[in-house]
């Protein structure tokens, strides 16, 4: 059974630490910091990257009990600035020692929070990007906009050895303007985000390389302050919990019905779920030792003009958990809501806290179960809920709404919903768009798609897993199948790493099973769960090409690893300016065993994002995601359990209001 909770929902998860896995608190953020500063000795120059829980082996977090001590260590990342190279180690927070130093001369930081304006700023204060400006009848500099795209690794001379921004630039017309409706094109800045030392000023259109493209003026507004009307408003429909949430969080830890799990957080991933587990039959049964999105890479499809530079790595090169929002109830969250902050590093190696970055809540999830008996006139029905934990990010125009659902029925779901501005260019109104969709008139948004990573690490009723891949196949007609009807599933357990990069089949219904080969159900099987990729993708960069290189994990949709507490982000360690050479491809190029054994799959899926004239001047949210299902880890259906309810708050049209109060 899980430790004991308060049952009490108070709480802020203040600055106590109760468990081994709880994130970092703002005062070890600073005490890090600290420490830091002290080993590296004086100066103004040093920079934090990073500063998060280096969280402990398994073996420890698995053997703490409630209330013993717990070790607390800081990993880190610094950097000086305008020097190149990384100094990466970890402090322990108790005695102030610093541990494991290591300087890696080649990797370069992700761009921070709080270097977005400057960079903006130092472009701006360049004349030759001033002189571009006044080229294109643009009289007023406070009302353009510059985003620091990072800037991938292309062999652009110049740009060798530095950390680069590559910025596009956008007009707004008003305090609250919509400025993506207004791009400005062929006009890009190479800034050394180190020094903010302008590198270029790209003016493509002056240089000849592309013919002059017109700034869309017309607006494309969504504040609400600026739009002309709004449609009626529908009735109140209000999530109202007479009772409070059945759910009960005591720090870290969250319990709803027969679930179980901490909710964890960093300035790279955001989210993250530990130790999720599902207690039946008084037996508390580990499913998801750590799962988190961790990483991600928006790759656009046109050739044209530079806009081949953007393939950004929004997880990995900015921080998906640094750009978090503070949620706003009502709004983001319905229901009977249960907030966590999050607190994550600043550049000065302080502690930044995000109120309300996490929310958590229950939903109705619709029907679970249902049978009518036509004999006995019997119905017997029931209704499903889900936990949501969720947080939402926003990298410069574009929202990802992060949703883990745990349903009670044993299925745990990751979604995000895409929303925010598409990323726009100018064109010619009316001219042929190869590449994107004209969404207004002048205003193109390029092919492009959003591919996620999950790392999932496994722990289906304990550590030892195996992947199971499931294909089914028809028989061909013959003696054994002489009326053509038969299919069966065939079953190939992928042993090694490298038999186990493996891509979707709808040929073959393909899916694949998570399964405990020393745990039995009760058929005698292998107790599972398994992974439903419902939004696996095809990539189209090419494999080979500068992008391409650097986002290895695209190319297969499942990919297993044995565990390593240093292999944690699909595309590498270092995203900024990344070269390939680390990551999935290369780790599994060493086809370690990964056969009942401590496994993590990764699961690449995503969004296949062709713009619509709908997805303007903002887009209505799109979906992608996928689920891991139990399949065979219960003896029966979990919810045959679920007491026979029936909600007295609903009613018929034309009732009297029937609630009994
Ligand atoms: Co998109």
């Amino acid at each position: 059974m899980a430790p004991a909770l308060d049952g009490a929902l108070a709480a802020k998860s203040g600055p106590t630490v109760s468990h081994p896995l709880d994130p970092l608190t703002a005062e070890e953020v600073v005490r890090a910091g600290d420490v830091v500063r002290r080993h590296f000795g004086p100066g103004a120059d040093l920079m934090f990257e990073t500063i998060e829980l280096a969280e402990p082996d398994k073996a420890v977090v698995r053997a703490h009990v409630a209330g013993a001590p717990i070790a607390r260590t800081a990993r880190f990342a610094v950097y000086r600035r305008g020097a190149t190279g990384v100094w990466t180690g970890r402090v322990d927070l108790a005695d102030g020692t610093v541990a494991g130093v290591a300087f890696l001369p080649d990797a370069r930081p992700m761009i921070s929070p709080e270097e977005f304006l400057r960079i903006e700023a130092a472009a701006k204060a360049h004349p030759d990007f001033q002189a571009a400006i006044a080229r294109r009848g643009i009289a007023r500099m406070d009302r353009v906009c510059v985003d620091p795209w990072t800037a991938g690794n292309f062999g652009v001379p110049g740009e060798e050895n530095r950390r680069v921004a590559y910025t596009f630039v956008w007009l707004r017309l008003g305090e609250f303007d919509n400025h993506y409706a207004h791009p400005v094109e062929g006009l890009n800045v190479a800034v050394d985000v180190d020094t903010f030392a302008v590198l270029r000023v790209d003016d493509h259109v002056s240089a000849g390389r592309m013919p002059a493209v017109p700034v869309p003026m017309a607006p494309g507004e969504y504040d609400h302050a600026l739009l002309a009307r709004f449609r009626e408003p529908l009735k109140p429909l209000d999530v109202v919990q007479p009772e409070g949430p059945s759910f009960t969080v005591a720090g870290n830890h969250l319990r709803w019905d027969n679930w179980d799990l901490r909710v964890g957080f960093s300035g790279r991933e955001g989210l993250i779920l530990h130790q999720v587990a599902y207690t039946i039959d008084g037996r508390r049964r580990p499913i998801l030792y750590r799962a988190s999105m961790a990483e991600m890479v928006v790759p656009y499809g046109t050739p044209e003009g530079v806009h081949y530079r953007k393939n950004v790595f929004d997880s990995g090169e900015y921080g998906f958990g640094k750009l978090a929002n503070s949620l706003a109830l009502g709004c983001d969250c319905l229901g009977h809501i249960h907030y966590v902050d999050a607190v994550v590093n600043d550049l000065a190696g302080a502690a930044r806290t995000i109120p309300k970055a996490i929310c958590i809540h229950e939903e109705d999830a619709g029907l679970a179960w249902k049978h009518f008996d036509f004999r006995s006139n019997r119905t017997e029905t029931r209704r499903l809920r889900r936990l949501v934990v969720s947080s939402i990010t926003t990298v410069g125009n574009y929202e990802y709404c992060c949703y883990w659902y745990l349903y009670q029925d044993g299925t745990i779901e990751f979604e995000v919903k895409a929303t925010g501005i598409i990323n726009t260019a100018a064109c010619i109104p009316g001219a042929p768009q190869p590449f994107g969709t004209e969404v207004a008139p002048g205003v193109v948004g390029h092919i492009h798609q959003h591919v996620f990573c999950a790392r999932l690490d496994m722990e289906v009723d304990g550590p030892a897993n195996s992947v199971v891949e499931c294909d089914t196949v028809a028989l061909p007609m013959g003696p054994d199948n002489p009326m053509g009807n038969a299919f069966r599933v065939v079953e190939t357990v992928l042993a090694t790493e490298r038999a186990a990069r493996r891509r979707v089949d709808f040929a073959k219904m393909r899916s694949w099973k998570i399964v405990n080969p020393g745990a039995r159900n009760a058929v005698g099987k292998p107790t599972a769960y398994r992974l439903e990729a419902g939004s696996a993708i095809q990539p189209y960069l090419d494999p080979e090409g500068p992008s391409g290189r650097r986002a290895g994990f695209i190319y297969n949709h499942l990919w297993v690893t044995p565990f390593a507490g240093d292999e944690r982000y699909p595309a590498g360690e270092f995203m900024n300016h990344s070269t390939g050479d680390d990551g999935l491809p290369a780790w599994t190029a060493r086809d370690r065993p990964v056969e009942n054994a401590d496994i993590v799959l990764w699961h690449s899926f995503g969004l296949h994002h062709l713009p619509r004239t709908e997805d303007y001047p903002v887009q209505p949210r799109v979906t992608c995601g996928f689920k891991l299902m139990p399949a065979g880890f219960f003896d029966r259906n979990p919810l045959i359990d679920l007491p026979p309810e029936t909600n007295r708050a609903s009613r018929a049209a034309g009732d009297a209001p029937s609630c009994c109060g």
